[in-house]
C-alpha cells in the first residue's frame, strides 16, 4: 500500500519503518527540515535502538522517502497517518494546534489531488477530537474523503522499533467496514490482536491505558513510602503482589516516579478534559500528586541520611526519563536536580545519551561526558535512570564516595564495600 505519514517523530518514523518492513511504500513528512535531512541520510533524528539500521536500509531501497511538501506526500499515497505531537499546554490541557495544522495542510493537498483518500489519526487525541475537530477541518478544506479512522499508538520509547513491529494489540476506531478491512490488512503481518471500535472509543482506550499504567506506578510508589517506614522492602512486596495473574508484575517498580512525553501529559489532559465537563477525577489527581511527591521525598531522605546537602558534590546518574532514549521530556531527574540545588547542593549530571538535551532544561548544571571523571568528581551518587552502564560500574572501587542513593533499584549494594547505600522503597 502507498502510505504517507505526517510527523516524523518517535511514532511517525517507527510506524513508517514497520509498514515498509511489511511491504508498504511510505512517504514521511515533517515541518522540521533538520528531521527530514537526517531521515534522508538514513540517520534517526533521535536516539532510539534499532531505528538507524532499518532506516538506512529502507532509504537505500526507496521504500521510505522523506519530504516537507504536503502535495508530494498526498499525491504519492492513498492513506495518510497523522502522527504529529499533541503536547501539554501551559494549563495542562492537550495542545491541539499541531494536529489541527497538520489536518488542514493534509486536507488542502487531498482537495487539490481530487481523489478519495483515507486519513487515520495516530497521535494521542482526546475523545471526540477525530470526529469533532479533525474531520470538520478536513471537510472544510474540500478534501475528497474516503473515510477517517483513529488508530492509537502504544509503543514505548527505548523499545519503539520492536513495539512497532510487534504490537500487543491494534485498535482500529472507524466508521465503516471498508476502512476496517483496509487497516486490518495493513497491520495483518504484525500478527497482533485487533479490536474494532468507533474513533471516540479508540481515543479513550489510549488515555485509559496510559492513565492505568501511571496509576499502577503511583500505587507502587505510595505503598513504597509506607514500606520504608514499616521496615519492609517494597520490591519483595510487589514480587508477591505481581504473582497474581489478575495484577501482573509490570509497572509496579517503585522509584522516582514516571516521566516521559506521555504519561504526565496524557493523565493531565484527561483530568483537564473531565474538569471542563464538570467531572471530578480524585483518583487521577492523586496519581499526579504522588508523582510530584516522589522526587522531593527522595531528596528529603538524602538530607536525612547525609545530615547536610549544602556542602556536598552530588552526581545524578541518568538524565533521560528512562534508559535507551535521549528524551528528557518530564524526566524525574529535573525536579531532583532543582530540589538539590535549592537546598544548596553542588549538582552534576551524566547520561550516556541525554546530556545535551538535559542541558537545554538546566543550563547551569555541570554535565559530564565521561563517567569516570564524573564519579571521581562526586561525593554522593544518585541514580535516576537504570542504564546498564551504571548497573555494572565498579562504584565499590571508588573509596572517596560517601553514599549511593538508588532511585531505580539498579545497583547491587553488595558491590559497594563501605559506601553507604539506600534504595527507594527499602527500609529507612
Ligand atoms: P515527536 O515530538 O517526537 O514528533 C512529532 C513530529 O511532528 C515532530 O517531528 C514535529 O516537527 C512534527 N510536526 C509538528 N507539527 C507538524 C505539522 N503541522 N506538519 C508536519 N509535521 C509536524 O512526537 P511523538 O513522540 O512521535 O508523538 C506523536 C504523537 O504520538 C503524540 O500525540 C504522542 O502523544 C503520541 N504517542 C507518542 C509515543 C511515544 O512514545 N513518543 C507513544 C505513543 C503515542
Ligand atoms: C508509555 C507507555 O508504556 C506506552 O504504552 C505508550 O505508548 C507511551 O507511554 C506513550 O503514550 O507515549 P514510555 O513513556 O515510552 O511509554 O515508557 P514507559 O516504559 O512506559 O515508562 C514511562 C515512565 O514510567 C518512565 O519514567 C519509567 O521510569 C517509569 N516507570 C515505568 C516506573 O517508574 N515504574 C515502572 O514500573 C514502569
Amino acid at each position: 500500500m502507498k502510505i504517507s505519514i505526517i510527523g516524523s517523530g518517535y511514532v511517525g518514523l517507527t510506524t513508517a519503518l514497520a509498514l515498509a518492513h511489511t511491504g508498504s511504500s511510505v512517504i514521511l513528512l515533517d515541518v522540521s527540515e533538520d528531521r527530514i535531512v537526517s531521515i534522508r541520510e538514513g540517520r534517526a533524528p533521535f536516539y532510539e535502538p534499532g531505528v538507524d539500521g532499518l532506516l538506512s536500509d529502507h532509504i537505500r531501497k526507496g521504500s521510505v522517502r522523506a519530504t516537507m511538501d504536503y502535495q508530494e506526500a498526498i499525491n504519492g499515497s492513498d492513506l495518510t497517518f497523522l502522527a504529529v505531537g499533541t503536547p501539554m499546554d501551559s494549563d495542562g490541557r492537550m495542545d491541539a494546534s499541531y494536529i489541527k495544522a497538520a489536518a488542514r495542510s493534509t486536507g488542502e493537498a487531498i482537495a487539490r489531488k481530487g481523489v478519495p483518500h483515507i486519513v487515520v489519526v495516530k497521535s494521542t487525541v482526546l475523545p471526540g477530537t477525530t470526529e469533532g475537530v479533525i474531520l470538520p477541518i478536513l471537510k472544510d478544506t474540500g478534501a475528497t474523503m474516503a473515510s477517517i479512522a483513529m488508530c492509537p499508538e502504544f509503543l514505548r520509547e527505548g523499545s519503539a522499533m520492536e513495539d512497532a513491529l510487534h504490537p500487543d494489540r491494534v485498535v482500529i476506531g472507524c466508521l465503516d467496514d471498508t476502512t476496517f478491512t483496509t487497516l486490518k490488512e495493513l497491520f495483518e503481518p504484525t500478527d497482533s490482536r485487533v479490536l474494532r471500535c468507533d474513533p471516540t472509543t479508540a481515543e479513550m482506550i489510549k488515555y485509559a491505558s496510559n492513565s492505568f499504567l501511571a496509576t499502577k506506578i503511583s500505587f507502587a510508589n505510595e505503598i513504597s513510602r509506607i514500606c520504608e517506614v514499616t521496615g519492609i522492602d517494597v520490591y519483595d512486596v510487589m514480587e508477591g503482589v505481581g504473582m497474581d495473574s489478575r495484577i501482573s508484575p509490570q509497572f509496579l517498580r517503585a522509584g522516582a516516579g514516571f516521566g516521559g512525553s506521555c504519561f504526565p501529559k496524557d493523565v493531565s489532559a484527561l483530568i483537564r478534559a473531565a474538569s471542563d465537563k464538570g467531572m471530578k477525577t480524585p483518583l487521577m489527581d492523586s496519581v499526579m500528586l504522588n508523582n510530584d511527591i516522589q522526587p522531593v521525598h527522595l531528596v528529603d531522605v538524602m538530607e536525612e541520611k547525609l545530615g547536610v546537602i549544602s556542602d556536598k558534590r552530588i552526581l545524578i546518574l541518568g538524565l533521560a526519563f528512562k534508559p535507551d532514549t535521549d528524551d528528557v521530556r518530564e524526566t524525574r531527574s529535573l525536579p531532583v536536580a532543582k530540589e538539590l540545588s535549592t537546598r544548596g547542593g553542588v549538582v552534576g549530571g551524566h547520561d550516556p545519551q541525554a546530556g545535551p538535551n538535559f542541558a537545554t532544561l538546566m543550563s547551569d548544571m555541570r554535565i559530564f561526558k565521561d563517567l569516570d571523571e564524573a564519579v571521581d568528581w562526586a561525593e554522593v551518587i544518585i541514580l535516576m535512570t537504570e542504564w546498564p552502564v551504571y548497573r555494572n560500574y565498579p562504584f565499590g572501587e571508588k573509596g572517596h564516595l560517601l553514599f549511593v542513593f538508588d532511585g531505580r533499584r539498579t545497583i547491587d549494594p553488595k558491590r559497594l564495600g563501605k559506601i553507604g547505600y539506600w534504595a527507594m522503597g527499602s527500609p529507612l
